[in-house]
């Protein structure tokens, strides 16, 4: 193997580390630690392991988790009733996200996620928060790919500009658009490759200087397409019939041609999508405890649509674009 491995469980670790020092200093400071009500509807093994996981990174940050386990039956208008009642109360939640997929399938998943307030909203689903991300002013971003640009940020790769980036399973909300806006917001060219796509070999194969795969279909990725010194992330998590995890990426050959290439899961991924949760909780937090040298709120009220200066930012608990905020580690390419 020539590639050289991206650890993300490292560097996942160093952003966890960030974020407790973050949560640190708000205490010494008089501040409460930041809250996340964390919500799981049924009893989907994966889903309880990946929410166990979060949780259990949340307290370890020194971030207060609240646990809201709901039986499979929860009714689409309780459940919006909880999230309601989260959106303004106990005023310790500064995010809330709801495990999906899989909901149980009497539930729609829409009505819930317009329905978090958009700076409550950690997972970056809110159409809001998805809406400014497109306009390439990003607030809370979807979470694993914002944590696959940090992986990309770590390595040092090289300059987003003048490359292509190909990302396959282009059509999910969760990861494949937002990645992509992700990375056209970096400057690179970017391509999306989903399940009506012919012939994908043609826009992977020696074509992509960045390769995302988020596919859930075990090695589509053919080792041989990888453009030789590419840089591959491989997202996917299937289960084989033998119980063992693979990737969508073919990793061994895959691993022959690339520069840089994600571990075969677990070990990639997954670790980054978690930090990159508590950074958007810390985040959020930091916006509805303001303080002086907090993120200005005029940078994000103009930025929202209203003339800067021109419309005094509310109260907090009022409406949402006072209590909302800019991030200044967002950089943006363009
Ligand atoms: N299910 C799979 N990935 C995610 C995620 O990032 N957030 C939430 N809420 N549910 C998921």
């Amino acid at each position: 193997m020539s590639a050289k491995l991206i650890n993300g469980k490292e560097i996942a670790a160093q952003v966890r580390q960030q974020v407790a020092a973050g949560v640190e200093a708000r205490k010494q400071k008089g501040l409460r630690a930041p809250g996340l009500a964390v919500v799981l509807v049924g009893h989907d093994p994966a889903s309880q392991v990946y929410v166990g996981n979060k949780r259990k990174a949340c307290e370890q940050a020194g971030i207060l988790s609240l646990s809201y386990d709901l039986p499979e039956d929860t009714s689409q208008a309780a459940l919006e009733a909880l999230v309601d009642e989260l959106n303004e109360n106990p005023p310790a939640v500064d995010g809330i996200l709801v495990q999906l997929p899989p909901l149980p399938s009497h539930l729609d998943a829409d009505p819930i996620l317009v329905k978090i307030r958009p700076d409550k909203d950690v997972d970056g689903f809110h159409p809001y928060n998805i809406g400014r991300l497109m306009q390439r002013k990003p607030t809370l971003r979807p979470c694993t790919p914002a944590g696959v640009i940090t992986l990309l940020d770590s390595i040092g790769t090289p300059p987003y500009k003048g490359q292509h980036a190909v990302i396959v399973g282009g059509a999910s909300n969760i990861v494949g658009r937002p990645m992509s806006m992700e990375l056209l917001l970096k400057g690179a060219t970017t391509t999306v490759c989903h399940r009506f796509t012919d012939n994908l070999e043609k826009f992977v194969g020696g074509e992509a200087d960045i390769l995302v795969a988020a596919v859930g279909k075990p090695g589509i990725i053919k080792g041989e397409w990888v453009k030789r010194g590419a840089t591959v992330i491989d997202v996917g998590i299937n289960r084989m019939d033998d119980g063992k995890l693979c990737g969508d990426v073919d990793f061994d050959a895959a691993a022959e041609r690339a520069a840089y290439i994600t571990p075969p899961v677990p070990g990639g991924v997954g670790p980054m999508t978690i930090a990159t949760l508590l950074e958007n909780t810390l985040y959020a937090a930091t916006c509805c405890t303001p303080t002086p040298d907090a993120p200005s709120r005029e940078l994000f009220v103009s930025g929202g649509g209203n003339p800067p200066n021109k419309t005094p930012p509310p109260k907090r608990g009022g409406f949402f674009y006072g209590r909302a905020f800019y991030c200044p580690y967002l950089a943006l390419a363009f």
